[in-house]
């Protein structure tokens, strides 16, 4: 493994990834140190929880902040940054109030459980974005979609792609494309008026479609999905709410989930163009997230960020001003035709948000790109490069620092897999201010080319996406016709 450092972490240093921004930024940034890829244009988009609390009332999970999404535009000169809340009712009413009005993920309403009887969590529309044909879209696994105008960010409402979502409207955080048609593919875990797992395709013409509705009497949560070719392929673990404790309102929906090992683990294999799901049992699994699935000969090939203890992971959402990632590590498994699951783990590290060059989409990919850490930290310090030809790891590791997702852009259309940049958002810890860093894919070891300093930090988030469309407030929003898909 190669991981080249900067300083240390500091041993017991307290880091403030979770404090609240409460301030909607819109400026220059006027420190860069290294150059600007002058062909790396486009703009970034980044999103997570932009504060955990209603006026002054402070709540207590991770997944219960206000979706706040950050926005880098690069014309291969300059960088300009932007942040807005999304106009969400929880949001407008933390505006105004300091009582907690709406149920959290992890977050109950203060009366007990009359207070949150027969009460759905609020979409807070925090978890990831998706740029597809023009438009932007902040989302949020258990409601619908809300619309964002992506040169000001401002919020445009609720989308429900013309009335054909669920009857709930889930709309998951993490879809999918098809790299040769540009559709997006995407479920909803919808619990009303029967639990099932709804699937989705919205073409490039922005009209959705459904694929199928899978029962699940059992209710399993899930958050990830991966597509193939001819499946969306969905690792359902034994992720289920305890119906008394759900039921009475007694406790939180986070707390009300159990894991029960006993059951383990479903790989459900959906076929894309219709017809009956596969379901072959595994052992019990735990993750949040998948990498990518492709199809090797008859085999289908899977990749996600295992955990191995429920209770840790459940106690690190809750604990929302000291998030922390419990050791996981990236792992395959390879269903064969006749039901066997092979395991293999591939790099003996922590990791999490697992990412890849998006055109090998459905294909076999050869690098992963995740955070990591290489020495004991609550959080990730680290980008690490996993070459799944060699085995080896490549990585960069920024010490005294907490490192977001790293998403891929490719140095043109036509080049090859990992010939590109890596872009992910750092928070420096002691200086408690947020940078945009870009690096060489190919030469993580490096080092940054590029780090662009904010005048503040970005709290703690979860995912985003990049379009090669330079944001331009004041432009007319796309439309259908022009069908960008990135
Ligand atoms: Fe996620």
């Amino acid at each position: 493994m190669t991981v080249q450092s900067t300083t240390p972490p500091r041993e017991g240093l307290s880091h403030r990834v979770a404090d609240p921004l409460l301030t909607e930024f819109d400026y220059q940034v006027e420190q860069i140190d290294g150059v600007l890829p002058k062909d790396l244009t486009g703009t970034l988009y980044r999103i997570g929880p932009g504060k955990h609390q209603v006026g002054d009332t402070l709540l207590r999970n991770i997944f219960d902040g206000d979706g706040m999404v950050s926005q880098f535009t690069l014309d291969g000169r300059t960088v300009h940054f932007r942040n807005r809340y999304v106009r969400t009712p929880h949001y407008q009413h933390g505006q105004t109030s300091n009582r907690i009005r709406y149920r959290g993920i992890g977050t109950q309403i203060p009366g007990g459980p009359l207070a949150n009887f027969l009460r759905l969590p609020a979409n807070m529309a925090n978890t990831n974005l998706a740029h597809h044909g023009g438009e932007l879209l902040a989302l949020w696994e258990l409601g619908k979609p809300y619309r964002l105008d992506p040169d000001t960010l401002d919020t445009l409402g609720e989308h429900d792609f013309d009335g054909r979502l669920g009857y709930l409207g889930a709309f998951s955080a993490h879809p999918k494309w098809d790299p040769v048609t540009g559709e997006m593919f995407n479920f909803g875990l919808d619990l009303l008026p029967t639990p099932r797992i709804r699937c989705y395709r919205v073409a490039r013409s922005r009209v959705l479609t459904p694929l199928a509705s899978v029962p699940m009497l059992d209710l399993v949560w899930n958050h990830d999905f991966a597509l193939t070719p001819n499946h969306m392929v969905f690792v359902l673990d034994p992720i289920q709410p305890n119906l008394r404790k759900i039921g009475l309102a007694t406790h939180s929906l986070v707390d009300s989930l159990d894991f029960r090992r006993k059951k383990g683990t479903r790989f459900l294999l959906v076929p894309r163009a219709g017809g009956t799901p596969r379901i072959v049992e595994h052992e019990a699994l735990l993750h949040f997230h998948l990498t990518n699935a492709y199809e090797d000969g008859t085999d289908t090939v899977i990749d996600l960020v295992r955990y191995s203890n429920w209770d840790e992971l459940r106690a690190g959402t809750n604990a929302f001003n000291n998030p922390r990632l419990p050791d996981s590590r990236l792992m395959r498994y390879r269903i064969t035709p006749t039901g066997r699951v092979i395991e293999q783990e591939l790099a003996p590290y922590s990791v999490e948000f697992p990412q890849y060059d998006w055109r090998r989409s459905t294909l076999q990919h050869r690098y992963t790109y995740l955070t990591g850490r290489t020495t004991p930290t609550p959080l990730h310090n680290t980008v690490l490069k996993i070459d799944h030809n060699t085995g080896e790891t490549d990585g960069f590791d920024f010490g005294d620092s907490s490192v977001g997702e790293p998403l891929f852009v490719p140095r043109s259309p036509t080049t090859g897999e990992d010939e590109g940049w890596l872009l992910l958002l750092n928070h420096r810890l002691a200086e408690h201010r947020s940078q945009l860093v870009i690096l060489d894919a190919q030469n993580l070891d490096r080092g940054p080319l590029t780090t662009a300093w904010l005048s503040h930090h970005i709290p703690w988030g979860f995912h985003g996406t990049f379009t090669h469309r330079i944001a331009k407030p004041g432009a007319p929003l796309p439309q259908r016709s022009e069908l960008p898909t990135r």
